[in-house]
């Protein structure tokens, strides 16, 4: 099994959508851009969602106008729907993401409707991608533990990652959204979903709440996956999940490629450098909407 790893830079949008003071677009610009310098090939930038959801994420459009688009990177966003979407394609964005959660509770306070009811809004987003020519993520949320449900059934992930490939996604991210999964669990979970899609097709994406997220991406490592997402400096976490940490560090992630033999082609000075720019932001864990409890 190959030994490239691509590791997918989410901390402008996972990270700073959890921060609870509005960080100037100024500085989200430089943030991307500084981490377009550091060797990544995919790069999520923002998301198209609503801002009263997550006001942080409000000026999307300017965020992605004014980045220095470097043309090795691709810049993808998150688009909840076909209004994000099109605004999406308006703003030049190369690959848009989908996300649905394992859980019902969670894809209620995240999005607003059930698990069902969000495959039947992704059908016309994904028609809209299939004739647009954009490749499209998607993105399964609690894959091992729900904030509100608790522990989720392996099965409930792998059923979800079918009907987000079948509906077209070119890869399926797998988020441990509060960071709570365990050697077992997350191994458990993987068995379940590589009986249904190769790893080829999978992600790993892993919060850091525990600090086990590591052991989370070793795991995946021996099952196959070779695709994991991180953010620079830690930021983060999603605004619906209270008590999640960011997603696992950038730099733990690429020191960690480094010891087990895996490239990453990532420049680990330039990393440091991000990681310091980007460490100032972390001046709140949790935003208005964790607080107020949604
Ligand atoms: P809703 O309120 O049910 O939507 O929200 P609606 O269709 O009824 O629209 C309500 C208003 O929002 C309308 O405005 C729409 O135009 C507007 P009004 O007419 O009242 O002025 N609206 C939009 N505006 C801009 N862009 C849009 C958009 N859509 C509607 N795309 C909705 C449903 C999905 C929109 C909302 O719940 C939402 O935006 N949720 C996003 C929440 C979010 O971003 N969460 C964090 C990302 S997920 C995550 O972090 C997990 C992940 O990292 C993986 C992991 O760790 O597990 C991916
Ligand atoms: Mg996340």
């Amino acid at each position: 099994m190959g030994r490239d790893v691509t590791i997918v830079e989410v901390g402008p949008r996972d990270g700073l959508q959890n921060e609870a003071n509005f960080v100037e677009t100024a500085r989200k610009v430089e943030l991307i851009d500084m981490l377009g310098e550091c060797g990544f090939a995919r790069i999520e930038a923002t998301s198209f969602v609503s801002p009263r959801w997550v006001p942080q994420m409000a000026d999307a459009s300017e965020v992605m106008a004014r980045i220095r688009r470097r043309p090795d990177v691709v810049y993808s966003v998150l688009t909840p729907n076909l209004k994000g979407f099109e605004a999406a394609v308006a703003a030049r964005a190369d690959e848009v993401a989908i996300f649905a959660s394992a859980s019902e509770t969670f894809s209620r306070k995240n999005i607003n409707c059930s698990i069902a009811e969000s495959l039947e809004r992704f059908r016309p987003l994904a028609e809209a991608t299939r004739a647009a020519g954009i490749p499209m993520r998607g993105y399964v949320s609690c894959v091992v533990e729900c904030p509100y449900e608790g522990p989720i059934a392996p099965d409930a992930v792998a059923r979800l990652t079918e009907n987000l490939l079948a509906l077209g996604c070119r890869e399926v991210s797998l988020g441990d959204t509060v960071g709570k999964g365990r050697p077992e669990t997350i191994s458990a979970m993987l068995d379940a979903v590589l009986d249904i899609a190769p790893a080829e097709r999978l992600a790993g994406h892993y919060h850091d709440t525990n600090g086990r997220a590591g052991e989370s991406i070793e795991i995946s490592l021996e099952l196959g996956l070779r695709v994991f997402d991180s953010a620079i400096a830690g930021l983060g976490g999603c605004p619906y999940a209270p008590g999640a940490e960011g997603n696992v560090d950038t730099c733990k992630v690429e020191a960690l490629m480094e010891r087990l033999g895996y490239r990453t082609g990532l420049d680990a000075d330039r990393l440091q450098e991000a990681t310091a720019f980007a460490a100032k932001f972390r001046r709140s864990k949790t935003s208005g909407a964790a607080q107020a409890g949604a």
